[in-house]
């Protein structure tokens, strides 16, 4: 039996020596320690052994299970190591590589721009009213003092789908929307894209306007005055300066243009101001008597004042755009300067 037991443990170690592969331990396992393996065999051959030798023999058998699964828990751990090692070796990053960084997007010259305004205005109090860009002349011309066959029709170059609708040549049909809905306090701005049929450098057959209309008691043109050159130096910088000059719009009465003291060179005069200081920005005026009228609004009681701020026009001022055609063109060499 000693012979035996001997005999197994050599053929043991001589089989694991051979093993390269968990599967492989797996039925070195089987054959040595399962149920009906080797050294369970031995086991069963007790019966042929003298009863006061058979505790000594257990005792050896026992042993010899004890040594194998020790053995066999050397090799395993060590084909695992060599495993592991394998797959790291295999499975390796060159973390030196350069990485490939997925490409940001950018937001539009005129999204910059609208957002700069829209975060301005609401910090004034001033809510948002998006109105359609298909519109009726009532609402686009009549409703807003300008008649029919009216001279200053000939501002705004139109885009007519039929006689009597329209693409929506300013946002003013906004301020329309907006006094016949609701009734003072009124605080809004209008933000979205208009059409009129101009193709330059300056102009362009769709471009984008925000609105602002404010109607309430004792609102006057210093209300406006003190608003909009709160927002323009958001706009430019804290340094510029407003003025108004007098101007002519349909719907407003007075009308004024709204210039800013040249923010590049401070008001001395250099080429972006054309050498006189100042730069137009924007159209406004208090609201016309017959407008709040006709949009069912008691004159006696309420006054306004409307804005309407171009936004290419701005951008083409802050960012230094030469084309009012590159805001179109869809060029990301353009989009991607406005990180
Ligand atoms: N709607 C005018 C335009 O597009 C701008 C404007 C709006 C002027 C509101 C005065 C008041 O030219």
């Amino acid at each position: 039996m000693k012979e035996k037991i001997n005999q197994i443990l050599v053929e043991a170690k001589e089989k694991l020596s051979t093993i390269d592969s968990l599967k492989l331990l797996n039925d070195f396992r089987v054959e040595f320690l399962g149920k009906s393996g080797k050294v369970t065999g031995l086991l069963k051959g007790m019966k042929d052994v003298a009863p006061e030798l058979r505790p000594q023999v257990g005792q050896a058998v026992n042993g010899l299970r004890v040594e194998i699964e020790a053995l066999v828990g050397e090799v395993e751990a060590n084909l695992k190591a060599q495993e592991t090692a394998l797959r790291f070796k295999n499975e390796a990053i060159d973390i030196s590589l350069p990485g490939k960084a997925p490409e940001l997007g950018t937001l539009h010259p005129i999204t910059l721009v609208k957002n700069l305004l829209i975060d301005a205005f609401s910090s004034l109090g001033f809510q948002i009213y998006e109105g359609p860009e298909i519109e009726t002349d009532k609402n686009n011309f009549q409703m807003l003092n300008i008649p029919e066959d009216h001279p200053a029709r000939d501002m705004q170059d139109t885009f007519y789908i039929t006689e009597s609708i329209l693409l929506r040549t300013h946002t003013s049909p906004g301020q329309v929307h907006v006094m016949t809905s609701t009734q003072p306090p009124i605080k809004v701005m209008c933000p979205g894209r208009v059409y009129r049929s101009d193709d330059d450098a300056t102009h362009s057959p769709i471009f984008h306007q925000i609105e602002g209309l404010v109607v309430d008691k004792n609102i006057s043109l210093c209300d406006l005055k003190g608003s909009l050159e709160e927002i323009l130096k958001h706009v430019f910088g804290p340094q510029i300066k407003t003025r108004l000059r007098p101007s002519y719009f349909p719907f407003t009465e007075p009308s004024v243009e709204i210039d800013v003291s040249c923010f590049e060179c401070g008001g001395k005069g250099c080429k972006l101001c054309k050498g006189t200081g100042w730069i137009e920005v924007l159209g406004a005026g208090m609201v016309n008597k017959n407008v709040l009228q006709n949009c069912g609004i008691d004159p006696e009681v309420y006054t306004g004042y409307a804005f309407g701020i171009g936004l290419e026009r701005i951008a083409m001022l802050k960012y230094h755009i030469p084309d009012i055609r590159m805001f179109f063109d869809n060029d990301l060499r353009f989009v991607k300067q406005f990180k």
